[in-house]
Order: C-alpha cells, then sequence, then structure tokens
C-alpha cells in the first residue's frame, strides 16, 4: 500500500507512519477473495438489510435526530448517510453500524466535495481553464486528504455532464464543453479523489454524475426536459462518463432528467444497457436526491411504489433520501413485480464498493489523517490553491499592455461588490469553506502593494444584485483619487450553481451602471470578472482597458489575482466553453456541424434576396454574428505566441498512430505558458461530422524569444464516432487538422484515412 504524505513530513515521520497504518490495517480483500466476501455476506442477509443498503439517508432529518438515527442504523435500515460532516458524529454513527447492528456492515458516508473540503479551489469550470492535468489531480487529492480526516469516504464529483448553455446554473461545476476535456479532467479528478490505493484511510470513492445529458436541459432551466439523439448521445455527452468507467471511478450517480421520454434515474437504456452491458461496470448507481420520488411529477411512476420498481429495475442501486426502497421493495418482491435477483445484484455492488473502500477492515475515521485537520489550512493545499486559481483565470483583453499593472502606479482604487466579499469567491458547493479563510482581492492587493502603492477602495454597491446607487459617489470618488481602477464585478456564489438558471446574462443589479459611473471618471479600468458561468459584457468589454475572467476562485482569490494583476504570474488560462453575445445566440459552442448553408465570416443584416431569389440565405442571424464573442480555447497572456511549420506523418495502419508537429514560439517579451491545442475535421462522413474537434492539447512553458516543436501522437481509432446504429466506426476519407492556440486556430493540415 502507497500513502502520499504532506510535502512537509520527514522521510522517518513518513516511514513510521507508513509502518503504524500498515500495521494497524487489516488487508482488504481483492480479486476472488473479493468477491467470495461479497457473496459470503449477501448469503447471510434479509431482505430488509438488503433494501437498508440500497438506501441512502440525509442529514435530515437523521443527522438532527441522533437517536432515531442510531435506531435506523442499528437495524440496518440505512446503507449510507450523507452530509454528515463532523468527525465525532461520523465516527460515532459508524460504531453502531459495526457493533450493534447483525451483520455489522459499515455505513458509507457521502458528502459533495466539489472542490475541495476547507480548502477550496476554483469552481471546476474554472479549474478547466488550466488545462493543467496534474494540478486539478493534485487538487482533488487535496480535497480527499481534507474530507477524509473528517470521515467523509465518498465525493459526488467529477460532474461529467457537458453543456451548451450559460444559462444553465450548473454549468460552474461542468468542466467545459468539450468531451475529450471532460474525460482528461474527470479522469484527473477521479485519480485525485480515489488515490493510489482505494482501500487508505485517505482514499474516497468518486462518482461520475449525472447520468445522463443533464446539462442538456432544455433552455438551461435547471431539471428541464432533455431531448438527444442518440449519436449526440454516444459522441458527445457520453464520452467523459466512459472515460470515467475506464479510470476506475467506483459509483455514477443518475440525473434529474427526463431523457427523450425515460427519466434517467429509471432508464434501463442508459444503465442496464450502456454502463453495465456495453461498458461493464461494477461499481454502484446512486439516484440524484430525491429523483426517485421524482419519478411521479415526471409523471414515468404513479406513486412510491412504482418509483421503487422502475428505478431499480433499470438499476439504480442506492436510494438518495426518498425512502421508496425500503417501503416498498418487499411488497414488490412479495407480488413477484420485481426480480429478486436484481436486489441481490444491487446489493452486491454496494458491499463490493465498502470491501474496496477497507471500511470493513477500517470502519473509522483514521487518527493519523484526523491529525492533519487540525490545521484546518496547511500552506501546502494552499499554495496549490493559489496556482490553481492563477492558472484557471482568463486574460480577454490587454489594450495598451495596461497588465501587469505597472511598478510607478501610485495609487490604485479596488472596486466593486466582489473586491472584498470573502463568501461570494467561494461559487457553489463551498462545503466545510468558511468566507473568512478566503483571501478577497482587496486583502492580497493591499498586502502586496504596500508599501509602494496607496490601496483606495469602496464597494460600489454591498452586494452583485443590489440596485441601490448610494454607494456609487465613494466609488467614484476612490476611481478619481487612483491611477487605476481594478474593478471586480460579476455575479457572487449565489448566482449559478444548482436551481439557479438564468434568463439574463449581464452583470446583475446596479452593477452595469455602476461600470458606466466608475468610467465616466476617465481612469484606467481593469474590469475583474467574478463569476460562475460565461456573461455578456460587451458593452463594459469595449470601454475597459483589460479585462480578467476570474470565475469564482476559491479561497486564495485575492492571492491568484494579486500574483496576475501585478505581474508576479502570467496569465495561462483558456476558456473551455464558448462564450455567447448575447443570450438569442444560445447554444453557441465550437464543435457544432456545418448545415447546408454555413454562415460566412462576417456575415449579418438581411439577406439580399427573396425566397423565390435567395441570395444570403444563410444559417446567420440578421442582427448578431453567428460566432461566439469568445471562442473555446481562447485566452490571452503578457506575451504572444506564433505557430509555423505543421508537419503530418500518415499512420502506417488502420491500428497505428498519426504524428502532427508544429513549432510554438514565444514571440514576446516575457516568459509564459501557451496551451497548444489540436483540432481536426473529418469532412465527409455517414453521420455528419462537427466543423471542429478537439484531439490533444499540452500546457507549454517557453521563455521569451524561445521556441518548440511541439509533436501530438493521434492514435486513429480515436478519429471514428458512433453511427446511427450505436456503432462506434472510423471511416476512409479526409481530415483537416489544426494546431494553434484557440478553436478558431488558422495552421492547418490535411490528412487521408
Ligand atoms: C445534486 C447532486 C448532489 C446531490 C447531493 C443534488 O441536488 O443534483 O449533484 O450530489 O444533490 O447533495
Amino acid at each position: 500500500m502507497r500513502i502520499r504524505f504532506p510535502a512537509r513530513l520527514s522521510a522517518v515521520g513518513a516511514f513510521l507512519l507508513t509502518l503504524t497504518l500498515v500495521a494497524k490495517l487489516p488487508p482488504t480483500p481483492t480479486g476472488p477473495a473479493l468477491d467470495a466476501a461479497v457473496e459470503n455476506l449477501l448469503s447471510q442477509m434479509t431482505l430488509a438489510e438488503k433494501l437498508g443498503q440500497m438506501s441512502q439517508a440525509s442529514r435530515q432529518p437523521y443527522v438532527d435526530h441522533i437517536a432515531q438515527t442510531k435506531e435506523s442504523i442499528r437495524k440496518g435500515d440505512l446503507g449510507s448517510i450523507l452530509n454528515a460532516t463532523r468527525r465525532e458524529q461520523i465516527d460515532e454513527f459508524q460504531r453502531v453500524a459495526v457493533e450493534e447492528s447483525r451483520l455489522k456492515i459499515p455505513l458509507l458516508f457521502g458528502l459533495d466535495v466539489i472542490h475541495g473540503y476547507r480548502t477550496l479551489f476554483p469552481i471546476p469550470l474554472a479549474q478547466s481553464c488550466s488545462w493543467n492535468l496534474e494540478l486539478v489531480e493534485k487538487a482533488a487529492r487535496i480535497a480527499a486528504l481534507e474530507a477524509t480526516a473528517e470521515g467523509i469516504r465518498w465525493t459526488f464529483a467529477p460532474m461529467l455532464d457537458l453543456t451548451r448553455d450559460a444559462r444553465w446554473g450548473r454549468i460552474a461545476e461542468t468542466v467545459g464543453e468539450d468531451p475529450l476535456l471532460a474525460s482528461r479532467l474527470g479522469t484527473a479528478m477521479i485519480r485525485g479523489f480515489q488515490g493510489d490505493d482505494l482501500a487508505a484511510p485517505t482514499s474516497m470513492a468518486a462518482c461520475g454524475k449525472h447520468f445522463v445529458g443533464y446539462g442538456a436541459a432544455e433552455a438551461g432551466r435547471d431539471y428541464n426536459t432533455t431531448l438527444i439523439p442518440d449519436t449526440e448521445l454516444r459522441n458527445f455527452y457520453l464520452p467523459a462518463f466512459k472515460a470515467a468507467k475506464d479510470a476506475g471511478v467506483l459509483t455514477y450517480m443518475s440525473a434529474f432528467n427526463d431523457l427523450n421520454g425515460v427519466p434517467t434515474s429509471a432508464n434501463p437504456r442508459t444503465l442496464r444497457k450502456i454502463l453495465r452491458g456495453e461498458w461493464g461496470f461494477t461499481g454502484f448507481v446512486v439516484s440524484d436526491w430525491t429523483s426517485i420520488d421524482e419519478l411521479i411529477p415526471h409523471g414515468f411512476a404513479a406513486d412510491g411504489r412504482e418509483a421503487a420498481q422502475k428505478a431499480i429495475s433499470a438499476g439504480v442501486d442506492m436510494e438518495m433520501v426518498s425512502p421508496h426502497y425500503r417501503d416498498f421493495g418487499a411488497d414488490l418482491l412479495d407480488k413477484n413485480e420485481l426480480n429478486p435477483a436484481m436486489i441481490d445484484d444491487a446489493v452486491r455492488r454496494i458491499l463490493r464498493v465498502k470491501f474496496q473502500l477497507g471500511l470493513f477492515a477500517n470502519p473509522y475515521t483514521d487518527l493519523a489523517t484526523a491529525r492533519t485537520s487540525k490545521n484546518p489550512l496547511q500552506p501546502e493545499h494552499l499554495h496549490v490553491a493559489r496556482q490553481l486559481a492563477t492558472e484557471s483565470m482568463v486574460l480577454l483583453k490587454n489594450e495598451g499592455a495596461l497588465l501587469p499593472l505597472s511598478e510607478k502606479l501610485k495609487s490604485v482604487a479596488v472596486i466593486g461588490p466582489l473586491s472584498d466579499n470573502g463568501d461570494d469567491m467561494r461559487g457553489c458547493w463551498f462545503c466545510e469553506s468558511i468566507p473568512s479563510d478566503t483571501v478577497t482581492p482587496l486583502a492580497a492587493l493591499s498586502e502586496a502593494l504596500k508599501p509602494r502603492a496607496k490601496v483606495l477602495h469602496a464597494a460600489g454597491t454591498k452586494r452583485d444584485i443590489d440596485e441601490s446607487t448610494e454607494g456609487f459617489s465613494a466609488a467614484v470618488k476612490a476611481a478619481r483619487r487612483a491611477d487605476v481602477v481594478v474593478l471586480c464585478l460579476g455575479e457572487g456564489r449565489d448566482l449559478s450553481g444548482e436551481a439557479r438558471s438564468r434568463a439574463f446574462l449581464e452583470l446583475p443589479g446596479a452593477q452595469e451602471k455602476l461600470f458606466d459611473a466608475v468610467a465616466a471618471t476617465g481612469k484606467p479600468i481593469v474590469l475583474v470578472l467574478f463569476s460562475g458561468r460565461p456573461m455578456v459584457f460587451s458593452k463594459q468589454f469595449a470601454k475597459a482597458r483589460a479585462v480578467l475572467y476570474a470565475w469564482h476562485p476559491g479561497t486564495m482569490a485575492g492571492p491568484a489575482l494579486a500574483d496576475l494583476l501585478l505581474g508576479k504570474a502570467v496569465p495561462s488560462g483558456k476558456l473551455t466553453v464558448s462564450f455567447p453575445r448575447t443570450v438569442g445566440q444560445i447554444p453557441v459552442y465550437y464543435n457544432h456541424r456545418n448545415t447546408g448553408r454555413p454562415p460566412q465570416k462576417e456575415n449579418v443584416g438581411l439577406p439580399m434576396g427573396t425566397p423565390q431569389d435567395p441570395q444570403g440565405y444563410f444559417s446567420k442571424f440578421i442582427d448578431v454574428h453567428s460566432t461566439p464573442e469568445y471562442p473555446f480555447g481562447h485566452g490571452l497572456s503578457y506575451t504572444t505566441f506564433a505557430y509555423s511549420d505543421l508537419k503530418i506523418t500518415q499512420p502506417e495502419n488502420a491500428q497505428g498512430s498519426l504524428t502532427a508537429t508544429a513549432t510554438v514560439k514565444n514571440t514576446g517579451a516575457r516568459d509564459g505558458v501557451e496551451v497548444v491545442q489540436l483540432y481536426i475535421r473529418d469532412l465527409v462522413g455517414s453521420v455528419t461530422r462537427p466543423v471542429r474537434e478537439l484531439k490533444g492539447f499540452e500546457r507549454v512553458q517557453l521563455k521569451a524569444g524561445e521556441q518548440r516543436t511541439v509533436v501530438f501522437s493521434l492514435p486513429t481509432r480515436e478519429l471514428g464516432f458512433f453511427n446511427e446504429e450505436g456503432r462506434y466506426i472510423i471511416e476512409a476519407g479526409k481530415f483537416h487538422l489544426w494546431i494553434g492556440g484557440n478553436s478558431e486556430a488558422t495552421l492547418r493540415g490535411e490528412f487521408e484515412l
């Protein structure tokens, strides 16, 4: 067993701790011994105990009614609890399970550890903009260290839903709009959460969610209906989930959405046929929060009894929060409306995961790890949080190289409702973090500029959604007295995440007016936008001298921002979702199909002709360009990069790989990091193919003036797609290939399969 230690632990300390842990933990069965252990236990279970294992309760009301919870555990009515967070409480519940219940089966404690536990990293969408798999994995590992120290051995992450809709509040939790990027980032997170050894006390089960298609909610309205053709499901929505399976994810969560008329929490096609049948997944599936009960309002089940019957039959192994499995399972079996083998199969899967996590051998919080929670904000954790926040922020504009801010500046005004609000920096799913842990932009800039420049501050409006203009005069006064304004606007944490769909994507509250009032001073503005989603801000963009998209950066928001603004770090983040110019353009995404009448570049306005004499009848808008405001993959640096010498070497056979190389040169005066991206287009297919597809990327560090040849190896098998029969095929024909710094890269080559 390999155990990772905090960087500061001395080698001797680490060795001794390893010995103690290894000595303490009884071995966890694997292979045939694991199967035997599961079967042995299963054979002793009553039906009620089996249904108990298939039931998960939340802290409400369980943790708040301790005696009642303990009684349920004692009776074997619960297999898992979510949202319990205190170690003492968790260990006490666990004690009842393993000492007082008949079969002594340990509980599995789950929590939404989405982008950190106490130390918060940037929200997942922000993390994805780093394109840094290693760092994203590290962040997940740290989250696991902190959460397992409190007894949480299961996280409901990573979220692998793709979306093309910035209105959907949960876009914040996604890792961008591209299946390849989501697959790689999701895999990195799973590695981080699950660690090298599942049975180690610092490992937690990951959960690929929400299976599947939830991000396609109509109009971006959360929980809304999804209609997804099969080719789209397989080519776009499923790959990240398949990658999670290949990475060994232990659990999946079914979703809230109705998929083509069959809710995903009772969908035998996705859960039994694809996930288990085609992919061979051996872990278990948990429902989403009351999503089994919600089969009733969906109009898919008449009552809780039918809901349980349909969900179990479809392959949802554990029911989250609603009690229908427990309440109706026995009756359904009694009346032959449920196959008993399905119950056994579900329980087998759940027990298996508990064995794999080492819970039978070591059910309690490991005290050696618990000790690390004594100092909740460890320097190494904060260091990674700062680095990831820095790499997540995306520079969108830097007119006249306003950034990094000149060392000669004497005064900086830090203005805006998000300039000194630790709470809002946390974003959705802030877990056990506390607002006062967060270093705000104001605090960090004041510290970093001391004593060379004066920092002036005014919020302008107290909160993101405030309509009051009362604070404007103080903000304008501060701006007037300063050499430069850092204007921190956007969405607070409460505007993004679950059940937070927005139909307007402009700056909320009085913030547009605040921007105008500050801009009227004529002072140069660095606009820093905090948000959980792409917003629409073209008017402010035009007037600001520099724009940095900072998302919700987490605990180290301020220091990361200060590092970038003051040039201690150079921006390298690249967008992983296309930004719409206006809500009416949505869905706007880079990997769309071409249509029979593709828009001409910059083509806008009324068509010239008439239906009888069509001229200029293209797939476009008459009042806005069809391209996004900022494309997928886009992001500026303090330096510039140039691409040349694209070369493609054909694979020797269908099993081989093609090699594509290009020279990337840092043509500016500063060292920097470029995310080099490779895109292809399959020109003709038996199913029409996207105009571009990301097939590779690499973060390349280049000193000023330095150049490097970047080499991509692209296996032929990755050039295929799922056809209408659901078969993965690779078709002969011509392809285009681009290497560049975003999805509109122009350095193009061709090859033929
Ligand atoms: C969310 C899930 C989450 C679950 C448990 C649901 O409302 O959709 O993503 O894991 O709650 O908190």
